[in-house]
């Protein structure tokens, strides 16, 4: 009877036990239903966060870590801000595309300063429409066609100057995508002396725009700033002159911007938010689209059977078009396959914009995880384009891979959504061109060869790839560049 009865009561304290765990489990999954959970993940220190772990090593091993631990949504602190990063294509397009009105473009307030706080890519909404639409014209295909003779002679002449000698490849690709941003920006027609002091400023710009925010006379920001001022005056200078001329109303961008203006385009913008999108737009296109271009450049120097390949597509167009003596058409930039093929494997390997920023603009829910209104939000590019889920063998470089269209939201070199580069076809432009007459004219060799990466700020090859550039000299080649060096100087000291 005793020995009954204690098991009786062992059974009902094991139901007991039983419906008190499902209880409690069910009672998680209504709190976890009902109130979101922050994604998994570590803050670290106060306000430091985990920072020092971010910047002391490559940031890439930050992120793989935490995504092996955490997975593809985690939660970190970084510069005093709660941030939720994400790994995954879904996430991505979720946070730029499909729900991007709760998310918006956040920058650290001196950046904000220095560029022009009416840029159009510190906004969302009507304005951010509005102006992106202005400069997703200037940028269509149709102004881009009529502007490749300017753009082939602008990479002649950078080809030419490098000839015979060694060179950093990044200042001399940032050279071109300055001339090649001021040509779209001004048209082909600009007098010579606002291009040299937009540049001249510019570059004081450019110099203290990644140093110490501190505004006291001498340092490179108090520089910058000042320089930032002198851009306003240039640009007024420019716009007063084209309405005094009556030709406010042209096929470059700033005409389009000017267009703006009127009331009956909606949009009536002022000289100063005009003047902060010029600027923007030449913070956006030179640094991106000159490390791009030097990657690829080291990648073709350290894959010679890539090169071969591009070489050979490129020697046919050099040859239907005489060797060099007639310019390349519209319709050759978009037949130049292989190219492509290389130029989207660089953006995928170098993915110079490893990720972008976000802000949510109330409290945010994500596949069950909470994002509160505040917190930063970071998609990884570069994770997505590493990922061997997406892109088998993910740290070989091999352009035959996009031979096959990537698998959809996993490749965004460009970015997604309203905030989606309007300047890449014009990127590719430039680099078509470029790699065209480099691998047609020239022989190039690698100085120091190296694996080693700098951030500056975007991620360039050690020492910004010094390169030996010789013209191969043949005599078509000869007579062609003769051409181009009477043309060069006869166009010299505008595109210097
Ligand atoms: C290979 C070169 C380039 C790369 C890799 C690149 C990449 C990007 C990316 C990833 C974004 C989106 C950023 C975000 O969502 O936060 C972006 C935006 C932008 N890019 Fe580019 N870009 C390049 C060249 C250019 C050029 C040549 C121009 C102009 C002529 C340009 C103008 C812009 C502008 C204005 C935005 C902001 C758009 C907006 O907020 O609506 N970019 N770029």
């Amino acid at each position: 009877m005793m020995e009954i009865s204690c098991s009786l009561i062992c059974t009902l304290l094991f139901f007991f036990l039983l419906s008190i765990l499902f209880f409690m489990k069910q009672n998680n999954r209504r709190i976890k239903n009902n109130h979101p959970q922050l994604p998994p993940g570590s803050m670290g220190w106060p306000y430091l966060g985990e920072t020092l772990q971010l910047y002391s090593q490559n940031p890439n091993l930050f992120f793989s870590s935490k995504i092996k631990r955490y997975g593809e949504v985690f939660k970190t602190h970084i510069l005093g801000c709660p941030c939720v990063m994400l790994a995954s294509p879904e996430a991505a397009r979720f946070v730029l595309v499909t729900h991007a009105h709760l998310f918006k473009p956040t920058f650290p307030k001196s950046k904000e300063r220095m560029i022009g706080p009416s840029a159009l890519f510190f906004h969302q909404g009507d304005y951010h429409l509005k102006i992106r639409k202005l400069v997703q014209v200037a940028l269509s295909p149709d102004p881009l066609r009529a502007m490749l003779p300017d753009v082939e002679l602008i990479v002649r002449s950078v080809l030419n100057m490098w000839d015979g000698q060694v060179e950093t490849t990044y200042h001399a690709m940032k050279r071109l995508t300055f001339d090649v941003a001021i040509l779209i920006i001004l048209g082909r027609h600009v007098d010579d002396h606002y291009t040299k002091e937009l540049k001249h400023n510019y570059c004081i710009v450019d110099r203290g725009y990644n140093s110490f925010a501190i505004n006291f006379p001498g340092t490179l920001y108090h520089k910058a700033i000042q320089a930032r001022k002198r851009l306003n005056c240039i640009l007024s200078e420019i716009m007063e002159e084209r309405r005094q001329k009556g030709e406010a109303r042209s096929s470059d961008l700033l005409g389009y911007l000017m267009d703006g203006t009127k009331e009956e385009n909606g949009c009536n913008l002022s000289d100063q938010q005009i003047a902060d999108n010029v600027i923007g737009l030449l913070f956006a296109a030179q640094d991106t689209t000159a490390s791009v271009l030097t990657w690829i450049l080291k990648y073709l120097h350290d894959y010679p059977q890539v090169l071969a390949l591009v070489k050979a597509e490129q020697m046919e167009i050099y040859k239907a078009n005489e060797c060099g003596m007639k310019p390349l058409t519209w319709g050759q930039t978009r037949s130049m396959t292989v190219t492509n093929r290389v130029i989207s494997e660089s953006l995928r390997m170098a993915s110079i914009i490893s990720f972008t920023f976000r802000e949510a603009v109330a409290d945010v829910e994500y596949k069950g995880y909470l994002i509160p209104k505040g917190w930063k939000v970071m998609p990884l590019f570069r994770n997505m384009h590493h990922n061997p889920e997406f892109f088998k063998d993910p740290e070989k470089f091999d352009p035959s891979r996009f031979k096959a269209a990537p698998k959809p939201n996993t490749f965004m070199p460009f970015g997604n959504g309203v905030h989606a580069c309007p300047g890449n076809e014009l990127a590719r432009i430039e680099i078509l061109v470029l790699i065209h007459h480099l691998v047609t004219n020239y022989r190039f060799e690698v100085i120091g060869s190296s694996n080693e990466v700098e951030y500056s700020p975007f991620p360039v090859p050690k020492q910004g790839l010094p390169i030996k550039l010789w013209r191969i000299s043949t005599e078509s080649s000869y007579s062609s560049n003769k051409i181009v060096d009477d043309l060069t100087c006869q166009l010299g000291s505008n595109l210097n």
